[in-house]
């Protein structure tokens, strides 16, 4: 698998405005962007350092992933989002190395990705996102 960089980490939030003020605040890092995404019933708020962003993620809805996760878990770290060059590629040799797959196929995500998750079963309880940037 050709990975390239992290591309984000994924934090789940229970108030994004909150969670923006510690970022930037203490952290000295600056929101680029909000973005709420409907499918996956979140907003979203995007950071830079370096070539990785941090992205947090506050639900919607009660029934979104991030609020179960919330519910189960409490606020912290969701996911980590890996940048490659070719997610087909990548989740076929995913696939063929015994890794369970969420997304079978590339889907959109925020900010005009392709992305597909490895489900935390396989991959020592880490959800792994598999992220394709078309505009690079
Ligand atoms: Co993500």
């Amino acid at each position: 698998m050709n990975l390239s960089h992290i591309e984000h980490l994924g934090i789940a939030v229970k108030n994004l405005e909150t969670a923006i003020l510690y970022y930037e605040n203490v952290l000295g890092l600056k929101c680029y962007s909000i973005e709420e995404v409907p499918s996956q019933k979140v907003k979203t708020a995007f950071f830079k350092i370096g070539d990785t962003k941090i992205e947090l993620l506050e639900p919607t809805s009660e029934d979104s992933t991030i609020a179960k996760f919330i519910e189960k878990k409490g606020e912290g770290v969701h996911h980590i989002a890996f940048a490659t060059n070719d997610l087909p590629g990548a989740l076929k040799e995913a696939e063929e190395k015994g890794v369970q797959l969420i997304d079978k196929a590339p889907r959109p995500g925020a900010e005009g990705l392709e992305i597909a998750f490895l489900h935390p079963k396989s991959t020592q309880g880490v959800l792994t996102e598999l992220c394709f940037d078309p505009n690079k």
